[in-house]
């Protein structure tokens, strides 16, 4: 509790909202956690390296907002749950919940172990839809929530070959958001998906295409807090896909209005430029 609102002239208290973040121990989530801070929601972290999530803990303890540490991998099917047995064992309601982890595999479809298509479908699509139906409840009992599902340009292009269950796995979580975002917003929950085009965070490095995508020009990048700034700002504006950056949103618009044969043959053409097809 704490009480810097201050109503005819006295202090009243309030309660900071909290917000749970997936993938917070880098790039784009760890973004969001300060951003969130910044706006002074209390936070709960959640990936699997523990000792950068209690370092972001730790950078964000200026804010004098609560910080949870919660290290747990989504690749395992319990993790929502357990995620949401935690909140609730503590007495924590989620206001605001931000689907963002996740990464690349690089190659063809059929160069990767079966394992691994399962630990990704878990990660970018399962624990998503698991997350939202846990804390949908509460949020819907409050007639109040935001949820923040992190997809990617790529699922608004065109599609070609490499890194095969990526786009598929964005696009599907665009139109999930947008289903959602219509059933929720008459019960004052709002939901963004947030369409990032290429951002400076280590996602590249962690999926070893950074030597690859190095040498795309400067002016296709965008930082982490230009994206979540932009987010942020499309869902205080009502939006329900937020493209942040002119060029993508150009680019975004263009495989739209030009014929689908010349997208896809354009889109086949510059696949080698940012993808493994091996
Ligand atoms: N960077 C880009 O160019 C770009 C463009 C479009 C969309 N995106 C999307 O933006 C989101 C954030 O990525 P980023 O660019 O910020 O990449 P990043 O810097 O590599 O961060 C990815 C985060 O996801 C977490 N994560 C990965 N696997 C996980 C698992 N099994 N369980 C729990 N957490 C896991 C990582 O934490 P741990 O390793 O500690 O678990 C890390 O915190 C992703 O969904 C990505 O697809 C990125």
């Amino acid at each position: 509790m704490s009480t810097e609102a201050v109503a005819n002239g006295r202090p009243r208290p309030t309660i900071r909202p909290w917000a749970l973040i997936t993938g917070a121990s880098a790039g784009l989530g760890a973004e969001f956690a300060t951003q969130y801070a910044a706006r002074g929601f209390n936070l709960v972290l959640v990936a699997r390296r523990r000792e950068r999530l209690e370092a972001l803990a730790q950078a964000l303890n200026h804010y004098g907002v609560a910080v949870l540490v919660q290290p747990a991998d989504l690749a395992d099917s319990a993790t929502p749950d357990r995620l949401h047995a935690a909140m609730k064992a503590q007495g924590i309601e989620i206001d605001t919940l931000v689907n963002n982890a996740g990464y690349g595999v690089p190659g063809s479809f059929m160069s990767q172990v079966w394992r691994t298509h399962v630990d990704f479908q878990q990660v970018m699509v399962n624990s998503v839809i698991a997350l939202c139906f846990r804390f949908i409840p509460e949020m819907q009992q409050r007639a109040q929530g935001t949820i923040i599902n992190v997809a990617s340009l790529a699922g608004l292009m065109p599609a070609s070959a490499g890194h095969t269950l990526y786009a598929p796995s964005k696009a599907w979580m665009i139109k999930f958001s947008e289903c959602l975002g219509h059933e929720l917003k008459p019960r004052g929950i709002r939901v963004l998906a947030l369409c990032p085009g290429f951002t400076y965070t280590e996602f590249h490095d962690q999926n070893g295409m950074r030597a690859l995508v190095s040498r795309l020009p400067g002016w296709l990048w965008m930082t982490a807090p230009e994206v979540v700034t932009a987010g942020l700002a499309a869902l205080d504006h009502g939006a329900m896909v937020c493209v942040p950056g002119l060029l993508n949103r150009l680019l975004a618009v263009v495989v739209r209005v030009i014929p689908a044969r010349l997208a896809h043959a354009l889109s086949a053409r510059r696949a080698s430029d940012i993808r493994r097809t091996d």
